[in-house]
């Protein structure tokens, strides 16, 4: 499958697969996707059933251009325009009122549809290829951390998908900005690869969903749900995950202790920034029960979102006891970060000095 890939014959095979109501796993700029035909319904329920996914979780529909979206839903925002015009394609989802030819297995029985254009040239081509909107969650088995290479997607769905397309690794490396256009004011329901920031640049006024923000046990997590994917335990590896929270002065110092009691137990996994890997090797400590391994640069957060779910997985087949990870700021793609690794952490979160 995999080797097939990127080639005219692997796309040719897709496209009969999805034509034929299959599955077909693919790349897009964030991560890799889980696609079938939005238009037929058994075959959207086979996307739930090969990932484990539940039926409350609704799917984001992908589409290759602003015009093919317009049979999807009833009413177009007027700022959707201006949106679709700076960010399109690319990692926005919009959500806006869904049409009847959207079945409602696709949105979970909801009256809205999450709709985006994603910016990859394999994923472009699928979709004007088939002439079929394309609905797809990221390709991973539910609660995994999401694929960001084709070796991911063979890990968690090879034996579900008719056909695996290679394009290498994706280059954003989380997911798309979900935003409610359909809100007073528009909101941030999933921080993504469009940050809140650069939004509120093109609309004024933008709300960010408290959830987006919580930590999980916080009361925000107990407030009704908007997008329904941010309730669950997401993005974990198979390995227990402490997340350290803080300013810089403090939090190396306190990672190093953390790792120090956990070494008790066993090999312990660190992954931290590459300013936090300068500190730790200016130490002197016993590092034979240390895996160290570079989150990225504080400086760069793009590096760290693009390394962050592969980093995940490679900490579980490094056979580590226990994951400790740096925390960074949660602004811009800092933001989307903190929201993945809070989640991958599901609870577990140590904080030091001054956020
Ligand atoms: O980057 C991405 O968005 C990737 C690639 C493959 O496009 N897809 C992705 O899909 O991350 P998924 O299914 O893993 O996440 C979709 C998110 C979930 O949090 C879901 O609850 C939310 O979008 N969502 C979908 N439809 C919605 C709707 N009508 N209203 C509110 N939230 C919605
Ligand atoms: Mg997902």
């Amino acid at each position: 499958m995999a080797d097939k890939a990127s080639s005219q014959v692997g796309l040719a095979a897709a496209v009969k697969a999805i034509k034929a109501g299959k599955l077909v796993a693919f790349p897009t700029e964030t991560v890799y996707g889980l696609g079938a035909n939005a238009l037929n319904e058994a075959a959207v329920r086979s996307i739930f059933a090969a990932k484990g996914r539940p039926a409350d979780n609704p799917l984001i529909v992908h589409v290759p251009s602003v015009t093919a979206m317009q049979s999807l839903v009833t009413s177009a925002p007027p700022m959707l325009e201006k949106l679709a015009a700076q960010f399109w394609p690319g990692p926005l989802t919009v959500v806006v009122p869904k049409s009847t030819l959207v079945p409602q297995v696709v949105t979970a029985g909801l009256e809205t549809v999450a709709i985006r254009v994603p910016n990859h040239p394999v994923a472009l081509a699928l979709l004007e290829a088939t002439g079929l909107p394309i609905a797809a969650p990221s390709a991973n088995r539910s609660g995994r951390p999401s694929p960001t290479q084709a070796a991911h997607v063979q890990a968690d769905m090879a034996d579900k998908v008719a056909v695996l397309l290679d394009g290498g690794p994706t280059g954003v490396g989380l997911e798309s900005t979900v935003l409610d256009l359909t809100a007073a004011i528009p909101t941030v329901l999933r921080p993504g690869g469009v940050t809140a920031e650069q939004l509120a640049a093109v609309l004024g006024k933008v709300e960010i969903d408290p959830r987006a923000n919580a930590l999980p046990g916080d009361k925000q997590e107990n407030r009704p749900v908007r997008s329904p994917g941010m309730k669950y335990t997401h993005y974990a590896p198979r390995t227990p995950v402490t997340l350290v929270e803080g300013n810089t002065a403090a939090i190396w110092p306190a990672i190093l202790q953390l790792a120090q009691e956990h070494s008790k137990n066993g090999l312990v996994g660190l992954l931290v920034s590459d300013e936090g890997q300068c500190w730790f090797m200016q130490q002197t400590i016993d590092d034979s029960l240390l895996h160290i391994q570079s989150l990225g640069s504080r400086q760069h957060p793009e590096t760290i979102a693009r390394a962050i779910y592969a980093s995940l997985r490679q900490m579980d087949e490094a056979g580590v006891a226990h994951i400790i990870i740096e925390g960074i700021p949660a602004h811009g793609l800092g933001l989307a970060i903190m929201n993945r690794l809070r989640r991958a952490a599901g609870g577990h979160i140590h904080f030091v000095g001054e956020a």
